[in-house]
C-alpha cells in the first residue's frame, strides 16, 4: 500500500502490468467484439451520478478491464484515494493536504487537517461569498457613485481564471439578466485594454483572484485595472482627486480572493471584502472555493450550491463504487492503457455542447499541470511515460478541422465525446430539431471511429478502385461517450470532479505527485531576470545566453 511518506509502488513491476503487456499484443477488434457480444454496449456502460458513460467503444475486453482494475489494486489506488479524502499530506513536495473535495462536503461532514475540522470554515467562507453575491445581484452593493454593478471582472490566471471562465461560459443560461462577467488573465496589456474598453467604471466590480497574491500577471493586471477605474472615475468627475476618494472607490469596486489576506490588504483592498481559502486547495482544483466568486455572483448562490453538490455526488461515486464500476477510476485506467500500452501521446476531449467550449482548455491545466512530471513523489525517476497532451474543441467545429487526423491519421488518439439530452436552446430549422441534428453527429462520429469502413464497403459504393485506399476508414479508434440529461450546474460539477479523479487515478498509477507544479517556476524566475534586459540595460543583456541576447537586441531595434 502507498502512504504519502512511502515510496510509490512501481507499477511496471506489478503482476497486472505484465499481464497488460501481454494483452496489448493481442488486438481487440471493435467490429468483431460488438458482433460477438450483443450485450457489449450494455456491459461496458456505467452510471456515475447523473452521467451515463459508455466505455464499450474502447480497445478493451473483460480481461483487459480486469487487469486494469487489478493494476489499480496493486498500486494502492483506493488507499491513496482514501488518504486524499482524509486530509493526509499526499502533496509531498509541497507538504500539503489535498482537499478540494472538502470544498463540496455538506455541513456536518468532518474532515481534519492537523486535527482541525475544515468543513465549518469552508461553509463560513461560502456563506460570506453568497452574501456578497446576493448584495451585488440585488443591487444592494453599489459602486462609489451609487450605481448598480452590471459587470464583474475576474482578474486571475491559471486555476484562478480557467475554472471560473469555463464555468461561467458553461452556465450562461443561468446568469442573471443585466449582469455579466469578464475574465482578464494574460499579462499582454491587450487583455485588460480589450476587456475594459467598453465598460463603465461606475458599474464595474473587479475580483482579484490569486491564491498566492504574488502572481506577476494578476498583480500587474490588478494595478492596471485599478488605474483604469480611478482614471475613469476622475475623468468623468465621479470622484475627486486625492487618496481618500481613491480608497473609497477601491473599496466599492475591488474585492479579492486569496489565501494571503495580508497581501490583499497591502494592495489596498479592505480585508472585509476578501474571501479566503487554504493551502490545501490546489490552484487548478480551486473553482469550488471562493475562486468561483465571479461565478457565484453571476449565477447566484443557489446554482453555485447545486454546482458544488454535483461535484460532491461524483466524489461519493469515486469513493463508494467498486473499482470495477468506478467511472473516474476506469477512465483513468483506460488513459494509462492507451499511454503506456498503445503509445498514445494525446487525448481529445470533444464536447457536443457549445456552452462547454472552454472545457478542453480548463482540462489542459487540470491534467497537464497535474501529470506532466518525470519524477515520482519520492524523487525517483518515473518508470513509464506519464501525462498525455489533452486538447479539443466543441463538436461539430472540430469535425471540420482536425477529425480527419483522428479518423485516418497514423496516430492513436483516444477521445471523450460529451453530450447532453436536453438543449438549452431548442431551436428548429423548419421541422428539423437542430439539437437532434447535432446529436446525430455525436453518435455518428463515435460509430465511424469504432467501426470504420472497409475496402469492400467502399467498393460497394461504386468507388473508382484508384481511390479506394484513400476512402477506407480503419476504425478501431477508441472513444468514450459521456451523456448527461442537461448541462445543469450539478452536471457541470459532476463533469469537473470526474476529470479531477481521472487525473488523480493516472497520477497514482505513475507514482507521481499530481498536486505540485514546480515546472512553471523556472520560466517565472527567468522572466524576472530578463526584464531589465528587455528594458535596454546593457549589462543585463550581456548576462543573457547568446540566443536571448540576439532576440532582445532584435526587439530593441524594432520596437
Ligand atoms: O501556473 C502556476 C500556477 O501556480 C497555477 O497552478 C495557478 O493556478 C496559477 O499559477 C495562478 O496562481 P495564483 O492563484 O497564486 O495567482
Amino acid at each position: 500500500m502507498s502512504t504519502p511518506s512511502s515510496t510509490p509502488t512501481d507499477a511496471t513491476t506489478t503482476e497486472a502490468w505484465g499481464r497488460l503487456q501481454q494483452l496489448a499484443d493481442r488486438k481487440v477488434d471493435l467490429r468483431q467484439a460488438f458482433d460477438a457480444d450483443p450485450q457489449r454496449a450494455e456491459r461496458f456502460s456505467y452510471d456515475a451520478a447523473d452521467l451515463f458513460v459508455d466505455l464499450s467503444k474502447n480497445l478493451v475486453d473483460d480481461e483487459v478491464l480486469a487487469a486494469l482494475v487489478d493494476l489499480a489494486g496493486q498500486v494502492g489506488l483506493t488507499q491513496r484515494r482514501d488518504a486524499m479524502f482524509a486530509g493526509e499530506r499526499i502533496n509531498v513536495t509541497e507538504d500539503r493536504a489535498v482537499l478540494h473535495t472538502a470544498l463540496r462536503d455538506p455541513e456536518g461532514v468532518r474532515v481534519e487537517v492537523d486535527g482541525e475540522d475544515v468543513v465549518p470554515v469552508v461553509h463560513e467562507v461560502l456563506d460570506k461569498v453568497y452574501a456578497f453575491a446576493e448584495k451585488v445581484r440585488s443591487g444592494e452593493w453599489v459602486g462609489v457613485t451609487g450605481k448598480r454593478i452590471t459587470t464583474v471582472v475576474n482578474i486571475g490566471i491559471g486555476g484562478s481564471d480557467l475554472g471560473p471562465v469555463m464555468v461561467y461560459e458553461a452556465l450562461k443560461p443561468y446568469v442573471q439578466p443585466g449582469l455579466s462577467a469578464r475574465f482578464v488573465s494574460n499579462i499582454d496589456p491587450t487583455d485588460v485594454a480589450e476587456k475594459t474598453r467598453d465598460l463603465d467604471p461606475e458599474q464595474t466590480l473587479f475580483i482579484v483572484a490569486s491564491k498566492t497574491f504574488t502572481t506577476l500577471e494578476t498583480l500587474t493586471n490588478a494595478r492596471l485595472c485599478r488605474a483604469w477605474l480611478l482614471d475613469g472615475l476622475r475623468a468623468s468627475g465621479a470622484i475627486a482627486d486625492g487618496d481618500d476618494a481613491a480608497s473609497e472607490a477601491i473599496a466599492k469596486h475591488f474585492v479579492a480572493v486569496s489565501t494571503a489576506l495580508d497581501k490583499v490588504a497591502d494592495f489596498g483592498i479592505d480585508p472585509e471584502n476578501a474571501f479566503g481559502f487554504w493551502d490545501w486547495v490546489g490552484g487548478r482544483y480551486s473553482v469550488g472555493s471562493a475562486i468561483g466568486t465571479s461565478v457565484a455572483v453571476a449565477v447566484g448562490p443557489e446554482n453555485f450550491s447545486a454546482f458544488l453538490a454535483g461535484m460532491h455526488a461524483m466524489d461519493r461515486h469515486f469513493v463508494e463504487s467498486d473499482l470495477a464500476e468506478n467511472v473516474p477510476a476506469l477512465m483513468g485506467l483506460l488513459n494509462v492503457w492507451y499511454v503506456n500500452f498503445h503509445d498514445a501521446q494525446t487525448h481529445a476531449v470533444l464536447p457536443y455542447a457549445q456552452y462547454l467550449h472552454r472545457f478542453p482548455a480548463y482540462l489542459q491545466q487540470l491534467t497537464m499541470e497535474s501529470n506532466g512530471k518525470s519524477v515520482r513523489y519520492d524523487g525517483s525517476p518515473v518508470t513509464t511515460d506519464t501525462g498525455e497532451v489533452f486538447w479539443g474543441e466543441p463538436g461539430t467545429n472540430g469535425q471540420h478541422a482536425f477529425y480527419q487526423l483522428i479518423h485516418q491519421g497514423t496516430r492513436l488518439i483516444p477521445a471523450d465525446f460529451i453530450a447532453v439530452a436536453t438543449p438549452a436552446n431548442p431551436l428548429k430549422d423548419g421541422d428539423a430539431d437542430v439539437h437532434e441534428l447535432f446529436l446525430a453527429n455525436f453518435f455518428a462520429q463515435t460509430a465511424a471511429l469504432a467501426f470504420g469502413k472497409t475496402a469492400d464497403e467502399v467498393r460497394a459504393e461504386g468507388t473508382d478502385e484508384a481511390i479506394v485506399p484513400a476512402r477506407v476508414f480503419s476504425g478501431n479508434r477508441p472513444t468514450t461517450s459521456i451523456m448527461a440529461p442537461a448541462l445543469t450546474p450539478s452536471v457541470l460539477g459532476q463533469l469537473i470532479a470526474l476529470y479531477e479523479h481521472i487525473t488523480f487515478t493516472q497520477g497514482v498509477v505513475w507514482g507521481i505527485d499530481s498536486f505540485d507544479q514546480w515546472g512553471v517556476e523556472l520560466g517565472k524566475q527567468l522572466a524576472k531576470q530578463v526584464t531589465p534586459a528587455v528594458g535596454g540595460d546593457e549589462s543585463a543583456i550581456a548576462e543573457q545566453d547568446a540566443s536571448t541576447q540576439s532576440l532582445v537586441r532584435w526587439y530593441r531595434a524594432h520596437r
